[in-house]
Parts: structure tokens; sequence; C-alpha cells
């Protein structure tokens, strides 16, 4: 198939072009302009990967460039966001830009070149502290950061461009994902950094939230089970792993189950509002089973620990760890 991805230089979009190449998939990757030439972790993967992919250069914020590259495709996966919490509270107007117009510019497209399927990227932000668990798709809506507020408003967008034109979207809705490549802003990065840099005081914020942490492999064979089914039109689907953990409780796998020894300093700067914190994240992954057929392969405490493993070999392997930056303050 003719795949078009954006977001491909990010974390999840990376893995993402690898796996459609691996499957044979002819892909189209946006990666984000830049003047050093980067193609941010596309640079990263594999020769004879990369070599069937043909990147384009772009701003997802441009309607034209949107347009003009989505001619000929057949499927679109959306990733391209900005997704730093933090950052959304200094700097809220950019992500109204990029999240949500840069959506508007791909269902436009997807409708102007009669793209046969559209697969918006949303997030478990969505639901906010959870009221009620496992966390279903009906669950209320609720805002408690201008990153979640974004990403509502570009998931209703392209609701309403199924209802309003019959528009073939779908809304994949990742809980936490982790995994190789990921930055240092998500928790269990900041968490494996700082630890290897040797150090035997890590600085964290607030220790007693609970995520529902998917591995990077298994969120993005959903995305690709979206190929093969024809039931998901005008859907949202979840994907997370049905297991919660708190950042607490991850420390304590990191001290005994692979001997790491620290200690850890409470760091204000790194803990968010209290209205603002999203407590508690538990997915119902039963839609996805059912209309996907997805099934995680890492799943429960034990799949999480596998997890854990891989992105802590992976980290072990990066030449320039000293450059990670831990500065992140939240999950
Ligand atoms: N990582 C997670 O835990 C997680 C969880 C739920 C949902 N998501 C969603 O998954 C998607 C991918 O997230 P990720 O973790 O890979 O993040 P990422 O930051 O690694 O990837 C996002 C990519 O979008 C690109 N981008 C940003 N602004 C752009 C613009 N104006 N034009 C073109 N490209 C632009 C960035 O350069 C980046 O490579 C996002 O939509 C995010 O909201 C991620």
């Amino acid at each position: 198939m003719n795949i078009l991805v954006t977001g491909a230089c990010g974390f999840i979009g990376s893995h993402l072009v690898e796996e459609l190449v691996r499957k044979g998939h002819k892909v189209k990757a946006f990666t984000y302009y830049n003047s050093r030439g980067s193609r941010g972790w596309l640079d990263n993967i594999d020769k004879r990967i990369i070599k069937e992919v043909n990147i384009i250069s772009g701003d997802i914020r441009d309607n034209e460039f949107v347009n003009n590259n989505s001619k000929k495709i057949e499927v679109i996966f959306h990733l391209a966001a900005l997704i730093g919490i933090p950052y959304s509270y200094h700097a809220p107007k950019s992500y109204l830009d990029t999240n949500v117009i840069g959506t508007y510019n791909v269902l436009n497209s997807s409708k102007m070149n009669n793209i046969s399927k559209t697969i918006i990227t949303s997030t478990s932000e969505v639901y906010g502290t959870a009221k009620s668990v496992p966390i279903f798709e009906e669950h209320s809506l609720n805002a408690q950061s201008p990153y979640a507020a974004s990403k509502i408003s570009a998931d209703q967008l392209a609701l309403s461009f199924y209802r309003s034109y019959n528009l073939p979207v779908t809304i994949i809705r990742p809980f936490n994902t982790f995994g190789p490549r990921q930055s240092t802003r998500a928790i269990i990065p900041t968490i494996i950094t700082q630890i290897l840099k040797n150090k035997k005081k890590i600085k964290l914020g607030n220790l007693s939230p609970t995520r529902d942490f998917t591995f990077v492999e298994d969120t993005v064979n959903g995305f690709i089970k979206t190929l093969k089914s024809n039931k998901i039109n005008g859907q949202t689907i979840n994907i997370g792993n049905n297991f919660e953990i708190s950042i607490k409780d991850i420390t304590k796998i990191m001290q005994k189950d692979f001997g790491y020894d620290f200690e850890i300093i409470l760091d204000p700067k790194r803990v968010r509002k209290k209205n603002s914190e999203v407590f508690r994240l538990l997915a119902s992954n039963k839609k996805a089973k059912k209309i996907l057929n997805w099934k995680p392969k890492y799943t429960g405490v034990k799949g999480f620990k596998l997890g854990l493993k891989k992105t802590i070999e992976w980290f072990k392997g990066q030449k320039n760890l000293k450059d990670y930056i831990s500065n992140s303050y939240s999950i």
C-alpha cells in the first residue's frame, strides 16, 4: 500500500515507518524541516530500510504542503504533534497550531485526495484522571493541560469529518508508550538516563500517579492492525495494556530487578500543578482486541519488565548518552 506517515522523525513514527517497510509497504515519511538536514530518528534506522523510504521534510501546519504530498496515497498515519505537557504550559498556542491546525490539514487533504483510511493519533491524556477504571473509549474527556485540550480538539475535528463528510477516519488512542528512541521528557527515559549517568540521586516529580505503559513494538502493531480492519471508520480505539504501575513502583523495579542503587530527590519543578496532574490511567483494550484483533505481547508486570530491559539496553548503547538531558518534569 502507499502510506504516508507524519511525525516519522519521532519516537513512535520512526518505529512505525520501519515496520511498514518490513511488511512491504511503500512509505512516504514526513519529517519536520530543519536547516541541519536532520531527519530525526530516521537517521538512525537500518540503511537498507531507509533507502526504501521517500522522505519529505516540511511543516504539518502548511496546508498546501500536506495536500500536495497526500496525492496518490491510500492510508495516512498522522502522528506529527507537539507532545510535551510542560512545554504546553509555556506555549499553548503552538499546540493549537500544530496539533489542531496540523490535524485539520491532514483531514482536509484526505478529503480532497480521497484517501481510503486516515488514522489520527490521540492520547490517553484526553481522559484526565480516571473517573472509573478501566477507561473505556466512552469515558468523559477532561483536558488537564493545553496539550490534552489540543488533542481533544483534534480528535473531535476528525470525528466531525467522519460525520459530516463520511471521511474514513479512525482515532487510535495510545496510552503511555515507552521504548528505544523515546525522548527524556518522558518518565521512563528520565529515570533510565539519570541512573545510567551514574547518578546516585535522581530527580523526579510526583511518584504516586499510575500509568498504563505499552511497549512501542505493541503500539506500532496496533497502528498496523488498522490496515486490515474494515470495521474502524469513525471509531476511537484505545491502545493500552490494561496494566497500571506507579512511578514509585517503576523505581523499585529499577532497584530490585535491575540492581541499580539510587535515592530519589523530589524536584518541585517536575511536579505538575495539582489540578493539571493526571493521577490515574488504566486502559480497557477490549475494543482494540475485538475490532483490530490486536494483542499486546509485553503484558502485565512481566511484559513491562521485558520492555524496560530492552529500553535500558538501548540507552546503554547510546554513545552520546551524556547529551541526554533529564530535565523533564512530567509523566
Ligand atoms: N509517546 C507516548 O507515550 C504517546 C502516548 C500517547 C499518544 N502519543 C501521540 O503519538 C504521536 C507521536 O508521539 P511521539 O511520542 O512519537 O512523539 P515525538 O515528539 O517523538 O514525535 C512527534 C514528531 O512530530 C514532529 N512535529 C512536531 N511539530 C511538527 C510540525 N509542525 N510539522 C511536522 N512535524 C512536526 C516532531 O518533529 C516529532 O518528530 C503524537 O501524536 C503523540 O501525541 C504519544
